[in-house]
This record gives structure tokens, sequence and C-alpha cells, in this order.
């Protein structure tokens, strides 16, 4: 058996726009390689970098135009039949906003009813301990769910239901994008506290989607720093957040209310942030954050950067160049 989990190898994926058929990378050659272990991986990056995208990519939604995804070594794009349900089994989604994945006249229970019928196939006469069981796992009941419309739940309460659903099929990858953002602040550790207890008495691993700095330090063990299509950074958390290294990931972070790194005091001097998003940028042929990056030098605007290994976290960026 293999011993990685998901392979995510120089992924592309091209969106086309307006009379001119204007094409740009929304995920732009991008690598990853999880271990078959059990991980919290965070992807975190500005509005528009691309997480969305790859997420879809990898639970097969998307069809990238460049690369390939294995998981378990298989190619998810090329599966059928049989196969197909075992990955819908292995992998499971949890999304952003609980209101929009329930269809509003539709009892909760039946889309977890549905989901053990239909994806986990368990028999008829277990179904209901099934969902029982994975209620509680979310600190929820069958009593509080049964019956009820998703508009009777709060939206903590859905975002759990959400969870509970992805648990049914016992997946050992959820993919959760944003799944704490419409959330108040106190309720979001209640949901990602969940994902670090099933980690690690279910041995499930998390790809977690997030602006929120400060849950994806608390919960992670790896983290990918997204920019215009390009993962810029990635690496075991405590070393990218306590010594960051693109200038992309500083600038990120500075917004993020952590215990301040000795880096911090030097970056917020250097630092020039421009706020508008060109899309020359996307198209320009060295890095795409030369523009913003108080560290630019002239090959920085003139060719890609290659990724660099520094300390275990892989960097693309020229600085590192030795
Ligand atoms: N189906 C699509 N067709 C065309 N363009 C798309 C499509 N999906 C995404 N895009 C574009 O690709 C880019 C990346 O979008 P994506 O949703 O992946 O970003 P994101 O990092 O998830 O952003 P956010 O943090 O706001 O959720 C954006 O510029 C977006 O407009
Ligand atoms: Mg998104």
């Amino acid at each position: 058996m293999s011993s990685v989990l998901l392979e995510v190898k120089n992924i592309s994926k091209i969106f086309r726009y307006g009379l001119f058929g204007f094409e740009f990378k929304a995920v732009d050659n991008v690598s990853l390689t999880l271990e078959d272990k059990p991980f919290i991986f965070t992807v975190a990056g500005e509005s528009g970098s691309g997480k969305t995208t790859l997420a879809r990519i990898i639970l097969g939604v998307h069809t990238p135009e460049y690369g390939e995804i294995l998981y378990r070594g298989r190619n998810i794009h090329r599966l059928k039949g049989e196969d197909l349900i075992w990955f819908r089994k292995e992998v499971q989604a949890v999304f952003q906003d609980p209101y929009a994945s329930f269809n509003p006249l539709k009892k909760v229970y039946d889309y977890l009813y549905e989901t053990a019928k239909n994806v986990a196939k368990i028999s008829e006469n277990e179904i209901e301990a099934n969902i029982e069981e994975v209620l509680k796992r979310v600190g929820l009941s069958l009593e509080k769910v049964k019956g009820r419309y998703p508009s009777e739940f709060s939206g903590g309460e859905l975002q759990r239901v959400s969870v509970a659903r992805a648990l049914i099929t016992r997946p050992r990858l959820i993919i959760a994008d944003e799944p704490v953002s419409m959330l108040d602040a106190s309720l979001r550790v209640t949901i990602v506290n969940l994902f670090k207890e099933f980690k690690d008495d279910l041995k499930i691993s998390f790809m977690y989607i997030t602006h929120d700095l400060s849950t994806a330090y608390y919960i992670s063990d790896y983290i990918a720093i997204m920019y215009r299509g390009w993962i810029v950074e990635q690496g075991p958390v405590e070393k990218v957040f306590t010594e960051p290294l693109h200038p992309y990931t500083q600038t990120l972070l500075l917004s993020a209310p952590m215990p301040d790194p000795k880096w911090r005091e030097k970056w917020l001097k250097a630092i020039k942030l421009t706020t508008s998003i060109e899309e020359k940028e996307f198209l320009a042929k060295g890095c795409k954050y030369a523009s913003r990056c108080p560290n630019a030098m002239k090959k920085c605007f003139e060719q890609t950067p290659l990724e660099f290994i520094v300390n275990g976290v892989k960097v693309k960026c020229w600085l590192y160049e030795k």
C-alpha cells in the first residue's frame, strides 16, 4: 500500500473570460505530497488565490488542464464505477455556507439518510444507528435533528450536521473549504476542535481551507500559503508561523493575532503594500508577488521563481537561491 495519501502533481486550472478568450490560471503549477498518516493541512491565502479551485480539483469536481492527482496512488480523474464510489466514500467535503449546502425544503435528516444509503451503502436496518452515532460525535442528537428543516438550526448547529454527514462514509480525508468563516469566533473553535478530535480519535485527515490564521495555527500540522494560483510556501505550521520565509507569508501573518514573532517589527518597517489587484500580475513573467514585494530584485520581475527548501519548508522565492 502506498504511504502517500494524496499527491497533487503540477496541477494547473485555466479559466477563460470574455470575447477575446482572456486566459488565466486560477491554479498554477501546484504540487503537494501528503503522507498517509492523520494530518491537518491548512491552505491559506487571500481571496481569489485559488484555494477553492484547488479543493474542487482534488474532489474531482474540476478537471485540471495540466497535471494529475493521485489519491492512494490512483489518478482520481480516471476513476469509474465502483472505484469512483470508493473515492467518494474516502474523500468527503464540508463547505463554507451551511445554509447553502442544505435545501431549505428538505429535512436535514433526509440528507444524512441519503448519504448513508447511497454513498456509504449502509443497510437499511443500520442507517439510523449510524446517523445517531455521527450526530453524537458532533455534539448533536437524533431527537434534535429528526423532523426538522435547515432554517430551524443555528449556523453552528447546521455546520456540525455537515460534519456529521461527512463522517457517515467513514472517510480518510475531509476537505473543508472555509467551514467556519460564517460562524462567530467563539463557535469557530468548537468546529475546528472537532477536526482535531477526529484526527486523533478517528484517524481522519483534513485539508482545512481558511482565511482564519489563528484557527489554522491552533489546529494544523502543515500549511500551504497560496498567492495568485501559486503555492508560495509550504511546510510544518510551527516553522512557517514563527519563521515565515516568503515575503507574502510575512505580510499575511502580520494581520494574524499571533504572539509577535521576532521578524514582525522589521517587516512592518519594510512593508509597501499595494492594494490594487492588477491582472497583469497574473500574466507577469517573473514572480507574481514582485510588484508588492519589498525585497524584489531585478530577477524577480524577469524569471518565475523556483522552489527552494529551507529548514524543511518549501518556498517559491529567489531570495532563497543559494
Ligand atoms: N468556475 C469559474 N469560472 C471562471 N473563473 C473562476 C471559476 N471559479 C473560480 N474562478 C476564478 O478563479 C480565481 C480563484 O478563485 P477561487 O474561488 O479558487 O479563490 P479562493 O482562494 O477560494 O477565494 P476565496 O477566499 O474568496 O474563497 C478567482 O479569480 C475566480 O474568479
Ligand atoms: Mg474559496
